[in-house]
């Protein structure tokens, strides 16, 4: 189903696709940003609940700037003072972040016309064409973006570029989950699992140091279920820097394999996140204040949980982290999946 979805300040109007499966779910997703907008899955009664953050309309993903639902590229994250060297040349890129680039820097990918390309009933594909020098990165990119609703109760995430000179490319999916419902209020008392046993120690400016520090021991230790709250406002050295949970864990094992799990005692619903990137950016919504959303409701700090799977931020100035050169002609070929069910 195809529906209006607002009209941009540049006049484009935007649209907004649903699709649905045969147990109950649903997701929208608009061509503003490549955006995931509503994803609905039933509780243990059964009843729809939208588990993530948004807004009502195109305009308001243009006016808003904490990347709801948001495809963030051609880097996700920060590079240390917005600048790399790639094949002896020396790239300057959009500081917005203390001195360093965030999230592409400026021309954010979330606040452009993509265009939807093959639409079936169960899937839609984005597609952005990138240029040379888009954002202060070499080379002309060719992205698309599927979203597929699957009968297994996965929002599968397909993303594919091919870029025509060597570069660096890190996409990936902004959604804040609140697996209560995303008007419900704070997602401290959900619990999260992570398969992961260490992450990559961060700086004041969230910049890694470049170590992979292990959780054992101390409040990042998500390999059993905790509730997100539990030691978020430890005074411990990453969680007084970030703010609360802002950082890259290191997620163990490579390929297609689980990465995250959320749940909620209210709803029963329980998110599982997999990914065949080497990285995840578990995110708990610090900066949200007071942001007006979807349906009336108003999001502050700690309403949503992002789980941002990427390379590492900051890799291309670290060499014991992986990507995000690519070269040209090469594929770029990631999927991420966040697949869902609901437990009494
Ligand atoms: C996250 C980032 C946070 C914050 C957020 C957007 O990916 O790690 O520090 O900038 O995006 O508000």
């Amino acid at each position: 189903m195809v529906c209006g979805f607002g009209t941009t300040s540049k006049g484009d109007k935007a649209k907004l696709y649903t699709m649905k499966n045969d147990n109950g779910m649903e997701i929208a997703v608009s061509d503003y940003g490549a955006a995931l907008v509503k994803l609905l899955v039933p509780d243990r009664e059964g009843k729809a609940v939208d588990v993530v953050l948004g807004y009502d309309s195109a305009e308001d993903y243009e006016k808003g700037d904490v990347y709801f639902g948001a495809t963030v590229g051609r880097v996700a994250n920060r590079i240390a003072k917005a600048s790399f060297e790639l094949n002896n040349r020396v790239y300057a890129l959009t500081a917005n972040d203390n001195g360093n680039s965030l999230h592409g820097g400026r021309n954010f990918y979330n606040k452009r016309m993509w265009e939807a390309k093959e639409i079936t009933d169960k899937s839609v594909t984005f597609a952005l064409h990138s240029p040379d020098k888009d954002q202060g990165y070499p080379g002309d990119v060719d992205i698309s973006i599927t979203y597929e609703l699957t009968e297994d109760n996965e929002v599968k995430i397909h993303y594919h570029a091919v870029p025509k000179a060597d570069t660096l490319l890190n996409l990936t999916n902004h959604s804040y989950f609140n697996l209560s419902g995303h008007a419900f209020g704070t997602v401290l008392e959900q619990e999260v699992w992570m398969n992961a046993d260490s992450f990559t120690r961060a700086d004041a400016q969230s910049i890694p140091t470049g170590e992979l520090a292990p959780v054992e021991g101390t409040p990042m230790d998500f390999r059993e279920y905790k509730a997100v709250g539990k030691e978020i406002d430890a005074d411990y050295e990453a969680l007084v820097l970030g703010q609360g949970y802002d950082h890259n864990w290191v997620i163990n094992g490579a390929g297609m394999r689980m990465a995250a799990k959320m749940r909620s005692k209210e709803t029963g619903i329980v998110m599982e996140v997999f990914t065949d990137l080497p990285g995840i950016q578990f995110y708990t919504g610090n900066f949200l204040e007071n942001e007006q959303g979807k349906q009336g409701a108003v999001y502050k700090k700690r309403h949503g949980a992002c789980f941002e799977t990427q390379y590492f931020p900051d890799a291309v100035h670290k060499e014991n982290f992986e990507g995000p050169h690519i070269k040209a002609g090469d594929i770029y070929d990631t999927v991420t999946v966040y697949r869902f069910h609901a437990e009494s």
